[in-house]
C-alpha cells in the first residue's frame, strides 16, 4: 500500500496540536476520523488495519452495531454527563450488575474516570484497611500517571523524574518459574509491615511480559499468609483480550482488589466486600460513573462479548497470530513472541529497530504500538477475523523481513 502520510488534512490537525497542546505520547502522524470493524480511517481517507484496539479500549472494534444502537438511544438525551456520585443513574447500577457476573464472588464496584484513578482507589482501599504503610510493586510495572499510582510504576524513568514518591518496595516481575527471585516477596513481608501488593499479570506498558504461574501464585499465597491485600491491575489486560475476562483467571487465583478501565469504557475499582470502607464518602469523584453513555457502552460491550463468544475468538485468533509471529523469531532482529490470547508482545534486538518497524508497518497500513524498551505491542479488537489476522501477518512478514 505504501501511503504518502500524513495527508493534507491530517497535517493541519497535527500542526494545530503541536502549537496549542502538549505533545504527549503520540506515536505517528495518524489523525483518526472514523472506524469500522477492525479498520481505522484517517482524516484523509487512508485506511489502516488496527492491531492496537487503542490499547485495548475498543475490544469490539469500531462502529459496532450494538454500540451504534446505544449511541442512538442517547442522541436525544441531554443529561448524558452527570455528577455520577451525587445522583444515581440506571446506567451505573446496570454496569455494576453486568460486571458483577464476571467478577470474583463477593466483589463490589466503584466507578471512576480512568485507569490511574482505578489504581488510586484500589490503593486507597488498601491503605484504609492497613494504614499508611509501604506498598510492594514490580520493576517494569505501569499503574498510571497520577502521583499515587505513579509511585508504584517503574516502566520508564521519564514518567517519574523529579516527582515525589509514596513509600514503596520493589520486587522483580518474574516471567519464569525458575527465576531465583520468585520468592523474594516473602522476605519483604516477613521483615516489613506492608499495606498491599500491587501488580499486573501481563505487564502492558512494561513490554507485554507475561508473569510466570508460580510468581502470581506465590504473591497470592504470601499475601494471604501475611494478611496483606493483593491488588491486581487489569486496566490493560481485563475484559477479554487474553481470552478470559481477566488475565488472572489464567492463573487460578483471585485478587482482593482489582483495577480495570480501557475495555470497560470507564475506570473501575473492584474490591472484596470485606474491604469496603465503612464511611460512605471515603471514595468519590464528580465524573466517576458520570458518563451515562460510557457506562451503557461498557455494559453492552460485556453483553456482546458473551453473546458472540468473543473470548473464544480471542483465544483462537491469538493462537494463529502467535504461531505466525513465532516464525519470525530468530530472523531480522526479532528475538521473542509471547502473550496471552490477543495480547501479544514481539521483542526486537534494539529500540531503534522497533521504532523503525512501527513506522514501516504504519506506512503499509497496519497499526501497532510500542511497549517497554524494545517490544511491539499487538492487541487487535477481539472481533478480529481469521482473514484480518492473516492480512496483518502478511504485512508484518513483508515489513519485518526487510532490514
Ligand atoms: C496496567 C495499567 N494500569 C493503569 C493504567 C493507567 O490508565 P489510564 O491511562 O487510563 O490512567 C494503564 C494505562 O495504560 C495500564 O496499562
Amino acid at each position: 500500500m505504501n501511503q504518502k502520510l500524513p495527508g493534507p488534512n491530517s497535517k493541519k490537525v497535527i500542526s494545530k496540536m503541536k502549537k496549542y497542546a502538549y505533545d504527549s505520547t503520540f506515536m505517528y502522524p495518524l489523525v483518526i476520523a472514523n472506524g469500522h470493524d477492525c479498520i481505522i480511517e484517517d482524516l484523509d481517507g487512508n485506511r489502516f488495519l488496527d492491531f492496537t484496539s487503542n490499547i485495548g479500549a475498543c475490544p469490539i472494534g469500531y462502529s459496532h452495531p450494538d454500540v451504534l444502537e446505544v449511541l442512538a438511544e442517547y442522541s436525544t438525551n441531554g443529561t448524558h454527563k452527570i455528577a455520577g456520585q451525587d445522583f444515581y443513574s440506571k446506567e451505573h447500577a446496570d454496569l455494576a450488575e453486568t460486571v458483577s457476573a464476571i467478577l470474583p464472588r463477593n466483589f463490589k464496584a466503584f466507578f471512576i474516570n480512568s485507569g490511574a484513578e482505578a489504581v488510586e482507589n484500589a490503593i486507597k482501599i488498601a491503605y484504609r484497611n492497613m494504614g499508611p504503610l509501604p506498598g510492594i510493586s514490580c520493576l517494569g510495572a505501569f499503574h498510571g500517571r497520577t502521583l499515587g499510582a505513579l509511585s508504584f510504576t517503574f516502566s520508564k524513568p521519564v514518567h517519574k523524574y523529579n516527582f515525589p514518591e509514596f513509600p514503596v518496595k520493589r520486587i522483580k516481575f518474574c516471567t519464569r518459574d525458575d527465576d531465583p527471585e520468585i520468592d523474594a516477596v516473602e522476605s519483604l513481608l516477613k521483615e516489613n509491615k506492608i499495606a498491599f501488593i500491587l501488580t499486573e499479570v501481563v505487564q502492558g506498558e512494561g513490554g507485554y511480559n507475561v508473569a510466570s504461574k508460580k510468581f502470581i501464585k506465590n504473591l497470592r499465597r504470601f499475601a494471604t499468609q501475611y494478611g496483606v491485600p493483593l491488588i491486581l491491575d487489569e486496566v490493560q489486560s481485563g475484559i477479554g483480550h487474553t481470552g478470559k475476562w481477566w488475565a488472572f483467571e489464567h492463573y487460578g487465583v483471585t485478587p482482593d482488589i482489582m483495577s480495570a478501565a480501557k475495555a470497560l469504557q470507564v475506570g473501575a475499582t473492584f474490591y472484596n466486600k470485606r474491604l469496603e470502607p465503612s464511611e460512605r464518602s471515603a471514595l468519590s469523584s464528580t465524573w466517576g460513573g458520570g458518563s451515562r453513555i460510557d457506562m451503557a457502552i461498557g455494559a453492552r460491550t460485556i453483553q456482546v462479548i458473551k453473546r458472540d463468544r468473543l473470548l473464544e475468538n480471542a483465544t483462537r485468533m491469538g493462537n494463529i497470530l502467535k504461531k505466525g509471529l513465532r516464525e519470525l523469531v530468530g530472523k531480522k532482529g526479532v528475538s521473542d513472541a509471547r502473550g496471552l490470547g490477543l495480547m501479544i508482545g514481539l521483542e526486537f534486538d534494539t529500540r531503534a529497530r522497533r521504532e523503525k518497524k512501527i513506522v514501516e508497518l504504519f506506512e503499509n497500513g497496519l497499526l501497532t504500538l510500542g511497549a517497554g524498551q524494545k517490544s511491539l505491542r499487538i492487541i487487535p479488537p477481539i472481533i478480529i477475523t481469521k482473514e484480518q489476522v492473516e492480512k496483518g501477518l502478511e504485512i508484518m512478514i513483508q515489513v519485518l523481513s526487510k532490514n
